[in-house]
Order: C-alpha cells, then structure tokens, then sequence
C-alpha cells in the first residue's frame, strides 16, 4: 500500500491506473477506523482495481471547535488497518493540501438539510460536501462508498452528486453492529463500559419496533421507542422521526412510502449516538 500526503503525489499516481484502464474506487473518511469503515473497505477492494481511502479530520464540517479538536486521530494504526486488507492507496492530506484557499461555496440540499442533523449542525452537511467533492475532484472515482449509519449523509451525498453531475455511482453499505447490537462509531470509544452496555437499549429498541408496524401507528410507534430508551436516566433522545428513506421528509402513515426509516439521535451521558433502523425496504 501506497501513502500519499499531497494531491499532486496522489493525482500523477491515479492518472497512471486510469491510463491502464483501471477502475477507481474510493472510501472517504475521517480515520480512527474500526470494523464499520473496514466493510466499505473490503466492498471498495473486491469491486475496484484500485481502492483509494482517505483520512482527514475535515473541520469545515465541525460547527463546534471542541469537538473537533477531540476528535480522534490514529493515523499510524489507521494505516497498518488498511495495508491487512488490502487497501491500494492510503491518502493523508493536510488542511493545506485539501483547502489551499478557503472554500466559500454554499451548497442547496433543501429540504434533505432542514431535519434531523441540520438544524442541530449548522453548516455541517454543506462542510461534508464541500470536502466530498473536493475528493472526488481528486481521486475521479467511478465508485464510492458510504455507511447507511449515516443515513442522512448518504442522501445528501447522492443528492449533491446529481446536483454537480458527476459520474460516480455512490455504494450505500449496511450499518454494521457489535454483536449486542450496538452500531459501530467512532465515538463508542468516549463510552464507559456502564455507558456502552446502555447504549444497547438503542437498537435493541429500534430492532423491538419493527414488528409493531403492523398494529401501531407511525406516532405510536415513534413514542414507543422515545418512551422506552429514555426510560434509563443515562439515555437522552435528542430526535426520533420516522421518514421517507428518500426524501428524508416525515410519514404520517405507513401506507405514505414504499421505503420508511427510523432515524435516532441519543445522548447517551455525553456522547451523541446515531443509528437507523429500515421499516420498510
Ligand atoms: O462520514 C464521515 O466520516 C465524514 O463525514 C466524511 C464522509 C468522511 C467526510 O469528511
């Protein structure tokens, strides 16, 4: 495996594979990689010749200077991870190299930006896509690959690649779980172990929800799963809204959509958990 730290390193060494022919697939993120990141990786290696990943802190998507700042940075043991499975290209860029001037631009993600995680992280989704399409700038990829764990991410991501036309097929990959159920993040190493054992009651709840479709109402439902997490004074649901997977808008009735997910946010102690759970797929 390759590590390149400047776009130009980067970019002359892509321009040979694309001169071979070869396809290109890339996996951003932010580094401090466990198993979640691993599965996009693995996907991104077997469907590619060429899999490029990148690690970068990106702070335009920050709106909180503490919390970027304590964001976690373990490039050395990020690289070693991506070598055992077979990753082409590790790219560790500075701030410098990726944002030479500041980037000004204001993206429209309307209304896919105005729920759950917008109005809460003003900025942050106009940050991710900033940083977004200056990588596929970069690296040209045919293919690139996101959590679900993310859920509104991904929409506005395969939004804002049909806003700029640009043509990358965008690869969703599941959530991928502790075997407790817990969904893999980053921030489950800010968990005590009494706080990682509660975060459980997350998807526990969301998986226990799933069959009440049948007999609750989207309301009922989305209550039931309020009620039963806050229940434990650790656990603080910041939202829960039952939406449409594509317009991310709210449902009023199950018969609404062909495709409805719940999307959750909890602060479990002091650190903000996200997860989703599919109703309909
Ligand atoms: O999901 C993440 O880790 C980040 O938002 C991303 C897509 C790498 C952009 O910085």
């Amino acid at each position: 495996m390759k590590v390149y730290k400047t776009v130009l390193g980067l970019s002359n060494a892509l321009e040979k594979y694309r001169k071979e022919g070869k396809k290109i697939g890339f996996v951003p993120t932010m580094g401090a990689l466990h198993n979640g990141h691993l599965s996009l990786v693995k996907k991104c290696v077997a469907e590619n010749d060429v899999c490029v990943v990148s690690i970068f802190v990106n702070p335009t998507q920050f709106n909180n200077k503490t919390d970027l700042e304590k964001y976690p940075r373990t490039v050395d043991a990020d690289v070693k991870l991506l070598q055992s499975v077979n990753c082409t290209i590790a790219f560790v860029p500075s701030v410098k190299q990726v944002y030479p001037k500041p980037d000004k631009r204001q993206f429209n993600f309307a209304p896919l930006d105005q729920v759950m995680e917008g109005p809460s992280r003003p900025g942050h989704f106009n940050g991710v896509a900033q940083v977004v399409s200056r990588f596929f700038d970069i690296v040209k990829p045919q293919k690139a690959y996101f959590g679900e764990k993310d859920f509104q991410q991904l929409a506005i991501i395969r939004e804002m690649v049909k806003q700029l036309k640009l043509p990358i097929e965008i690869v969703g990959c599941p959530i991928v779980r502790e075997e407790s159920g817990l969904a893999l993040s980053s921030r489950n190493a800010r968990l005590s172990a009494a706080e990682k054992k509660t975060a459980v009651k997350i998807s526990k709840a969301l998986f226990e929800s799933v069959d009440m479709i049948q007999t609750k109402s989207v309301e009922e439902v989305k209550n039931w799963v309020i009620n039963k997490i806050n229940e434990d004074p650790i656990l603080n649901v910041e939202y829960y809204e039952i939406v449409d997977s594509l317009t991310l808008q709210n449902v009023k009735k199950w018969s609404d959509s062909k495709y409805i997910t719940g999307c959750i946010t909890v602060y479990c102690g002091e650190v903000r958990l996200i997860d989703n759970i599919q109703y309909k797929k």
